[in-house]
């Protein structure tokens, strides 16, 4: 018997709830708590939960003392959170009050500084060890099943991985000149700021955008791609013995980057609150507000997202390269949950990692990410919940 707190009722959220309610003998009692109940209760509503038995709430996960009182009343085994990485420290301060294991998608970020590290969930370990909890951090698809594919690699086809490229595709059209996947205020952060790779032992930076290079991206096409800093760089760097170089790239349309060069040339992208009419207001925040919902993006976004990453090493003494890669169309998992597949692949996995840690298979007291997991019955459930991976043994470099 097992009963999950999900906290968050946005896009990754929705996909996540639809996929538990999928694996009742594993989920068999669900918490949908966020900011705004009427969307948890929405989501309540649009679910076919005959084997789990679901309940909402309303939560402000900014505040611990609100969370504790929750989780005290309803007394889950463990956390998924889907709510923002502003919220992760708080609710991890909440899981130690209250000895409930953890798990979410995104690293913590200060709100006042575009800023992303692990420095500040890596600070709980020894707390969460002494308490004899777990957290897992980074359980979507990037981070996530990049990781999970890296531990795989390493387990299964190398004795030693030297070079990681992880490539994101998306090569969904929803018809707007411009809108984002996920939530806008995130994803503008992420996408603006410099960008960087690990190469040798240390972080070398470029100016946004500056590296860009061409893939050719099966049952999507050729697109450009972009190198950007991305989370699970620090922790890779940090867990995959061998490691000399790790780049991210993700590819953008045209449309996409010259509206985004406008919107940060004229400081609609700016996080250092302004003036406006006598009330101090946060650019970026106005901007996520005349945007369209990422939720809404659903129904009209078609084509695929064609997510992996190439491995380069050495096996038996020889060179070795090998692509581990998912493809996904945004109209099938729009049909099967109501979102589109950025969504369907962060909560896909949100999913899984929960049922890791319910399963029994990656209980261990402490905070962890999740390439330090094994990666075996993880890669399982991609291929029985919809996220199916492919193997290419000899696949196209990036130069
Ligand atoms: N690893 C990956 O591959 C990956 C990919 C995409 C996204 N993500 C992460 O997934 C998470 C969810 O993304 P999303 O696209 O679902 O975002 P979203 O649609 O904006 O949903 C966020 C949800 O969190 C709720 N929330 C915000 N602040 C809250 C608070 N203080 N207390 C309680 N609830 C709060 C929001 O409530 P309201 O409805 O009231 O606003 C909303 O329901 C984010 O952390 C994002 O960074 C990870």
């Amino acid at each position: 018997m097992s009963r999950l707190l999900l906290i968050g009722a946005g896009g990754v959220a929705r996909v996540a709830a639809y996929k538990c309610v999928q694996n009742s003998d594993v989920f068999q009692e669900i918490c949908i708590a966020s900011r705004t109940l009427e969307k948890c209760e929405e989501l309540k509503a649009e679910l076919d939960c005959k084997g789990t038995e679901i309940t909402t709430a309303q939560v402000d996960a900014d505040d611990v003392e609100q969370l504790i009182e929750l989780i005290n009343s309803y007394q889950p085994d463990l956390i998924l959170h889907l709510a923002l990485p502003y919220q992760n420290l708080s609710i991890m301060d909440a899981c130690l009050a209250t000895g409930t294991d953890y798990i979410d998608t995104a690293n913590y970020e200060p709100r006042d500084t575009a800023k992303f590290e692990y420095k500040w969930q890596w600070d709980y370990h020894e707390r969460f060890k002494k308490a004899g909890i777990t957290a897992i951090l980074g359980s979507g698809f990037d981070p996530g099943v990049t990781g999970v594919f890296s531990a795989y690699a390493l387990k299964h086809h190398f004795d030693e991985i030297n070079y990681i490229d992880i490539l994101d595709c998306n090569g969904g059209d929803h018809g707007y000149p411009f809108a984002t996947n996920f939530n806008p205020e995130i994803n503008i952060r992420e996408v603006s700021a410099k960008g960087r790779y690990w190469e040798n032992g240390i972080f070398i930076e470029t100016e946004p955008m500056e590296i860009k290079r061409e893939y050719y991206f099966e049952e999507v096409g050729l697109k450009d791609m972009y190198l950007l800093y991305h989370e699970e760089l620090e922790s890779l760097a940090k867990f995959m013995p061998g490691i000399k170089r790790i780049r991210f790239f993700m590819t953008f349309g045209e449309s996409y980057l010259t509206h985004l060069k406008c919107l940060e040339n004229v400081g609609m992208t700016s996080i250092e609150p302004i003036d406006y009419e006598g009330k101090q207001i946060i650019p970026l925040q106005f901007l996520k507000a005349v945007l369209p919902d990422p939720a809404s993006l659903g129904p009209r976004t078609v084509g695929k997202t064609n997510i992996g990453v190439i491995f380069q090493g050495k096996k038996d003494g020889k060179d070795k390269v090998y692509r581990l890669y998912n493809i996904c169309d945004h109209q099938e998992a729009y049909k099967e949950t109501g979102a589109q597949a950025v969504s369907y692949t962060t909560g896909v996995p949100a999913m899984i990692g929960a049922k890791m840690i319910l399963e029994g298979k990656w209980k261990k007291p402490g905070v962890f990410n999740i390439e330090q997991m094994d990666p075996d019955p993880f890669m399982e459930d991609l291929n029985r919940n919809g996220l199916p991976w492919i193997e290419d043994f000899d696949p196209t470099l990036v130069p």
